[in-house]
Order: structure tokens, then C-alpha cells, then sequence
């Protein structure tokens, strides 16, 4: 059985349609990442799953319970977490109280930071640094890290790449596939789409909000489409033709 499993969503805003009859699984303990040019609609599904956005039509069920429209702390604690698109840290609160937020009114056991401090030794070092004054990489690792805190059985990451230097970005895409050999199950958007194909088992492409592809990632790799309009090759070929 799907862990997540969204099905024919619709979501307006405005009056206008963000989302048109989305339907995508999330098996336990995958990878699924969702491709999608800027203004497709990636982060107001993530959203509409989190409970941020509310939902016109179609149902999200998590872990076997029905979630649209429930509130966001509701799905919180039932073990959806969601690392939302440009970090929003708690810039004049140290990193370690950013991760105790992350708990949602749980006292925190020590074991509990542990585990946050192995995925990112970081953390652990700049604990009562302001997190306003860590890196770019740094604020990312720390809003997923917060994420985490949440003991979540599903964490959702929007864009965690977006604008890092080369060296963040593989450290980032590694720390996913850590976090997935803790047994999580990862629910990712990125722009660097290659990258997340590589350690996604299976992939949707989002258009103009609807779902316009979907299939095994290395499949979507492989797909002359997704080649041309999301991983470059047609202007790599240009170039090399040129
Ligand atoms: N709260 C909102 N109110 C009105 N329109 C919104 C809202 N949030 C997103 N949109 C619109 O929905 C579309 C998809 O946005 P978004 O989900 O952020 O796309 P993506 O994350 O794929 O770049 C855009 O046209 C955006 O302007
Ligand atoms: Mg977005």
C-alpha cells in the first residue's frame, strides 16, 4: 500500500486553477520527486498535501488516513514533515533551538538530536550559532534537519538545492539518500532535475498544474522529453553540433 497517495486533486486559488485532478503515489521508504518548470504548480501541491493549501476537490491519504484539508500541526504529527521552499529558519534563534521547534511540543530526548547530529555533523559544532549567520548550504541542512525533528515517516523537500554552491548541492542530495537508508521515505521537488532522477526511484512531471508524465526515474531519464525540456540535452546536442 501507497504511503502517500494524492488522488485527482484540484486547488484554486484566486479563482484560478493551480491544480488540475493530480494523482501520484509514494510507496514506503522511496524516493519520489516531482519535475517541473517554475510556476507548474510543485509547491502548491506540496502544500495542498502539508495542509497549507486547502482542497477543491480529489482526496490525500497518508498512512492509510484521508488528510485533505486537515489542519497543517495535524499532519505534522501524524509523521508528514514538510522542509518548505527557501528554508524559512528562525534567523535571530540559535540552530539549536531552530531544531527544538522542529519537535512540535514534544520535550526532546537527547537521542533525538543525536540522530540529527550524525546526518549533520555541522549542526552539532555551530549548535548555538544565531542560524542567521550560517552559510546558505548550512540554513538548508538545518531546515531539513528541523524537518527531522519531527520523527516524520514522510519528509517532503521543496527546492533544497536551490541557489547553493556545486558543493552543497552533492552534499545535499546525499544527505536525502542517508536520510532514506533511515528507513524515511522522501518526497522531493528540484530544479537540478538530473541529479534528482539519479537518487529517485520513480518520478511525475508537473505542466501547467496537471501531471503530464510519470514512470520509474531512470525510465524519465531516458525519455527524449524530460531530456529536452529539463535536463539540457537538447542545448548540451546543440552545442556539440554547433
Ligand atoms: N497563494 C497563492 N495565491 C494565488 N496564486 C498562487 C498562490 N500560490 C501559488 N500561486 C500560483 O500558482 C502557480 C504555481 O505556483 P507554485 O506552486 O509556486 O509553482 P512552482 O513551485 O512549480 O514554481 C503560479 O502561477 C503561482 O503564481
Ligand atoms: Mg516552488
Amino acid at each position: 500500500m501507497a504511503l502517500l497517495q494524492v488522488a485527482q486533486a484540484s486547488v484554486t486559488l484566486g479563482g484560478v486553477d493551480i491544480l488540475q485532478q493530480v494523482s501520484i503515489e509514494v510507496q514506503p521508504q522511496s524516493i519520489v520527486t516531482i519535475l517541473g518548470a517554475n510556476g507548474a504548480g510543485k509547491t502548491s501541491l506540496l502544500r495542498a498535501i502539508s495542509g497549507i493549501y486547502p482542497l477543491q476537490g480529489g482526496s490525500i491519504r497518508f498512512a492509510g488516513q484521508e488528510i485533505g484539508n486537515r489542519a497543517p500541526h495535524d499532519i505534522v504529527r501524524l509523521g508528514l514533515s514538510h522542509a518548505p521552499e527557501g528554508r524559512q529558519i528562525f534567523s535571530n534563534m540559535t540552530v539549536q533551538e531552530n531544531l527544538r521547534l522542529g519537535a512540535i511540543h514534544r520535550r526532546v530526548k537527547a537521542a533525538e538530536l543525536d540522530f540529527i547530529h550524525d546526518i549533520f555533523p555541522l549542526l552539532a559544532q555551530r549548535s548555538k550559532q544565531l542560524a542567521g549567520t550560517l552559510s546558505g548550504g548550512e540554513q538548508q541542512m538545518l531546515c531539513i534537519g528541523r524537518a527531522l525533528m519531527a520523527q516524520p515517516q514522510l519528509l517532503i523537500l521543496d527546492e533544497p538545492s536551490l541557489g547553493l554552491a556545486p558543493q552543497f548541492v552533492q552534499q545535499i542530495f546525499k544527505v536525502i539518500d542517508t536520510i532514506r537508508q533511515h528507513g524515511l521515505t522522501v518526497l522531493l521537488v528540484e530544479q537540478n532535475a538530473r541529479s534528482a532522477l539519479r537518487i529517485a526511484d520513480y518520478g511525475y512531471v508537473l505542466e501547467h498544474g496537471r501531471i503530464s508524465l510519470s514512470g520509474p526515474a531512470q525510465q524519465l531519464a531516458s525519455d527524449e522529453r524530460v531530456q529536452n525540456a529539463y535536463l539540457g540535452a537538447g542545448h548540451e546536442a546543440a552545442a556539440v553540433a554547433g
